[in-house]
């Protein structure tokens, strides 16, 4: 991240005299008064209260354990969010959703007769509990046409990745009488994929490593008879309940108040197996502590404090949200601004993605708020793959902060605590808090609801998980 090259007498002044006391993580002495940017009155309002303890706590109480969409521990910490919300004074609701989930099978097994490598099977997203044996046959891509001349009926296609989905693979496959699937990478290293949609043509299907499949093919190659069986236990599809938490907090100017309405929020689910703490135990923690910090602020615009559930499946939480809007309140709606991923020390420097890469009201106020703070306005480029992109598709301004290039713990297991950067943390808080603020303000008059067209963005999840 860009260091600051200016700190104001205000904001070290203001840390010292923080509500909570906490020591400033990151005042240095004010500078000679000459290189000292002066803030607007209004950013101190936010910058005096942020307490960036607030926000590591928070993440290190909520990556305790993953929070996969429908779970108990999702459940938990939705919990955790609205008593948060309601110690701070706010008004809150739980608004309940639904969908079709899938539980990852607790049992993945591969054996192959005769071979003695290491097998390392995965499972499928959306893939079938099944047990089958039989002859290995090999299948090429998978393509309609690599089963019109070889007899797979009740035998175990060995398949390779490339050209068409792993989806369509198995269904080509059980078109054709196949009693299971293993799919082989065609790059180093295992494969971790998805059917994308549930099915319930599917036969079992296992994904093996590139070099566990080319060791199989070369038998197979050498005319050796080889013979298999897989065995996938625990899988579990079904529809599940999660909620959106969402605090409000009414215009205080109630004279002179618009009738905007400006959302500031982050996802509160995470991958199976990762804790979440960057992604997006950060942009939780960071909506509470800014719900916190604005909550006797005067204002005069609506402000709604939301966290997501469902994010990680396919922006299931937020899309319901903006669905339940009325075409009222969506004409209302000024912005909304989305923290995910925004502390981790091990990924590069902070952007704002919008979902067409243009500049909206969201992201132009917080470039401005940027260059207020750090001296130089954070860069905007198009990027989609979270919440801010259920609004866009909604016709409502919005912009999604994170660090550029990704960590490399994203959505595994080391998505943890250790891994937080309360620098990082800080310079996002302050940036969205002080643009957050510059909208709602009572002095500020200027920015009204812009409602764009509807529109669907086509692109869900990265390629490599599909196909
Ligand atoms: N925190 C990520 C957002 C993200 C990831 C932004 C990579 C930019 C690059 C988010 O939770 C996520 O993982 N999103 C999914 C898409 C979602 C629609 C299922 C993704 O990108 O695979
Ligand atoms: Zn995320």
């Amino acid at each position: 991240m860009k260091k600051k090259p200016y700190l104001s007498i205000a904001l070290a002044t203001g840390l010292a005299l923080s509500s909570l006391g906490a020591p400033a993580a990151f005042a240095k002495p004010a500078e000679t008064p000459n290189q000292v940017q002066p803030f607007n009155v209004f950013d101190n309002k936010v910058l005096n209260q942020i307490n960036v303890e607030n926000i590591y706590n928070n993440i290190e109480y909520l990556s305790r354990t993953p929070r996969v969409a429908g779970t108990e521990a999702e459940h938990n910490a939705i919990q955790y969010v609205k008593e948060q919300f309601e110690s701070y004074g706010y008004e809150t609701e739980l608004q309940e959703f639904t969908f079709y989930g899938y539980t990852a099978p607790n049992t993945v097994e591969l054996t192959v007769d005769g071979y003695t490598g290491e097998i390392n099977p995965k499972s499928f997203t959306y893939g079938m509990d099944g047990s089958v044996a039989g002859e290995v046959v090999y299948a090429g891509l998978g393509q309609a046409a690599d089963f019109e001349d070889v007899n797979v009926t009740g035998k175990i296609a060995l398949i390779q990745r490339g050209s068409i989905s792993f989806a369509d693979k198995v269904l080509n496959a059980a078109a054709n009488g196949v009693a299971g699937v293993i799919i082989f990478n065609n790059a180093p290293g295992d494969l971790n994929g998805t059917f994308g949609a549930p099915n319930d043509a599917y036969v079992p299907a296992v994904a093996i490593s590139q070099e566990t499949g080319q060791a199989l093919l070369d038998k197979l190659t050498n005319g050796e008879a080889v013979t298999a069986s897989i065995n996938i236990e625990g899988a579990e599809a079904g529809m599940r309940t999660s909620y959106n938490v969402i605090a409000t907090k009414a215009p205080t100017n109630k004279n002179k108040a618009k009738d905007g309405i400006l959302a500031m929020g982050a996802h509160h689910d995470s991958v199976p197996g990762a804790p979440g703490a960057n992604d997006d135990a950060s942009g939780t923690a960071m909506t509470l502590e800014l719900a916190r910090v604005m909550k006797d602020l005067p204002t005069n615009m609506e402000m709604r404090f939301i966290t997501f559930g469902a994010e990680e499946l396919g922006l299931i939480g937020s899309r319901y949200y903006v669905s339940q809007l009325s075409e009222a309140e969506k004409d209302r709606f000024v912005g909304y601004f989305n923290m995910d991923m925004v502390g981790s020390r091990d990924a590069g420097d902070l952007v704002i993605n919008t979902p067409d890469g243009t500049n909206n009201i969201v992201s132009q106020t917080a470039q401005a708020s940027s260059e207020r703070l750090n001296g130089e306005p954070t860069p905007i480029q198009p990027g989609g793959s979270s919440d801010h992109v259920s609004f866009y598709e909604g016709g409502i301004a919005s912009a999604s902060f994170i660090h550029r290039p990704l960590e490399p713990w994203y959505h595994t297991p080391e998505d943890t605590i250790d891994k937080i950067s309360k620098e990082k943390l800080q310079d996002v808080a302050e940036i969205v808090g002080t643009a957050v603020y510059d909208l709602v303000r009572p002095e500020n008059q200027g920015p009204k609801a812009n409602r764009g067209e509807e529109q669907k963005v086509p692109h869900l999840y990265y390629e490599e998980q599909i196909k």
